[in-house]
């Protein structure tokens, strides 16, 4: 991990940030923000009155109806843009035009050539411009890129990666669910996934073959996809998730959660095709129930790691994956656990390395260039599954840190 612990640097006035968009995303990176001292929150952009009016209270801040209405108000240094995929794009280069460092969820943008102005704006208006949060943060995976950069395992030859969850049935936007606005699992969940596998396997993919399925004729999306994908090194690693909320992962994580809490079956709020079996609920209820999902689904600290479903690595000599604490490596030394501090959430690791490269101290891991090369990942699992063929991947750039 390339982020430096939290102190802020003393020369410098805190970095005034804004939130563009006070949505589910953004409830999460709320406790990240505050707790970071090098930046101090200043305002809110948000269109829903009444949410903006919640903002404005709970975080004593300064909010703004618009995203532009808060760049030319609030005098900010840089912004978090948390609003709808296929929205990043006009937010993104307004606040880049404007001079300003920018985060942006995942996924970046909801096409390629959205994705590829971003990044040119960006070098020209010589900001910093980060793509995150993705579990490819997740300490555990920070810590598996360390080892096999170590090289004591040798190169690494495959990566492969298992996510099961109720995704396709959580309260959701339409725009969700449509692949042409950047829904559907390939670009919400392979968004972390290929970013999680890019970051092992060095960065540079050649080619992608994919399957994505749209299973559920009352619930119209990719749900699921099953994706093999070949590096230029020659290591290899693959892909699977399946939203549709029958197995679950956490069986094979030791029943830890995305966010790292104990969810032994029973305990678990899993939802098995509730809304499929439910033409009642209405696009306002639903949204209505996203809300309020949002508040408490991505809590800011967790006891235990992360677990975005099972990551196995398999380098020359030796295996390694995730453990409730860390890591296990399994080598000519037997099974060993490489226990990990659970006392900085994934958001914290995202604002540090968003600091770090805004203060000059590293460059950020996770820039535009990288979030573009994780996006045309996720067009190409598309397009292969749409022809049947093996499709390259475009603007693949190596882990430069
Ligand atoms: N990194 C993660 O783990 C993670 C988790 C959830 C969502 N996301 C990403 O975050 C983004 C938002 O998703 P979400 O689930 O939070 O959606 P959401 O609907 O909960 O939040 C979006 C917010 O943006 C607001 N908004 C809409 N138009 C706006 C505009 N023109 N200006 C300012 N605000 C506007 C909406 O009113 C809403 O409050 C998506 O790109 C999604 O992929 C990432």
């Amino acid at each position: 991990m390339n982020a430096s612990p939290v102190s802020p640097d003393p020369r410098r006035k805190p970095v005034r940030i804004g939130i563009a968009g006070y949505g589910a995303a953004a409830l999460a990176f709320v406790p990240a923000i505050l707790a970071h001292p090098g930046f101090e929150l200043v305002a809110v952009a948000e269109p829903i009155e009444s949410v903006c009016d919640e903002a404005a209270k709970a975080l004593a801040v300064a909010a703004y109806a618009s995203v532009p209405a808060m760049l030319a108000g609030a005098q900010l240094d840089a912004i978090y843009i948390g609003t709808p995929t296929e929205m990043h794009s006009v937010h993104v280069l307004g606040a880049l035009a404007a001079g300003k460092h920018v985060l942006v969820e995942k996924p970046m943008a909801a096409n390629l050539d959205d994705a590829k102005a971003m990044v040119d704006a960006a070098a020209t208006a010589g900001t910093v411009f980060l793509v995150g949060h993705s579990h490819s943060y997740d300490l555990p995976i920070q810590t598996m890129r360390a080892l096999i950069s170590g090289g004591t395992l040798g190169r690494v030859r495959m990566v492969n990666t298992w996510c099961y969850t109720d995704w396709i049935y959580r309260p959701r936007r339409p725009d969700e669910l449509v692949t042409g606005l950047g829904g559907g699992v390939t670009y919400r969940q392979g968004a972390h996934q290929f970013d999680i596998i890019r970051l092992l396997c060095g960065g540079k993919v050649k080619s992608v073959k994919a399957r994505t399925f749209d299973m559920d004729p009352a619930r119209r999306a990719i749900g699921a996809h099953t994706v093999f994908i070949d590096f230029e090194d020659g290591a290899a690693a693959t892909a699977v998730y399946n939203g549709y909320g029958g197995f679950s992962s956490m069986d094979l994580c030791f029943d830890v959660s995305e966010w790292g809490f104990a969810q032994p079956e029973g305990a678990r709020n899993f939802a098995r095709r509730p809304l499929a079996n439910s033409n009642a609920v209405s696009a306002v209820d639903e949204q209505a129930a996203k809300r309020q999902r949002g508040k408490t689904a991505i809590p800011g600290s967790a006891p235990l790691q992360p677990f975005f479903g099972m990551t196995l690595v398999s380098c020359e000599k030796g295996d390694i994956r995730q453990s409730p604490h860390g890591l296990f490596v399994y080598s000519a030394e037997g099974k060993q656990e490489i226990k990990l501090p659970a006392d900085r959430s994934p958001r914290d690791l995202v604002m540090a390395e968003f600091y770090d490269a805004i203060t000059g101290r590293a460059p950020a891991i996770h820039d535009g260039r990288w979030g573009l090369a994780n996006l045309a990942v996720c067009d190409a699992a598309i397009a292969s599954s749409a022809s049947g063929r093996e499709e390259a991947a475009l603007y693949q750039v190596a882990v430069h840190a």
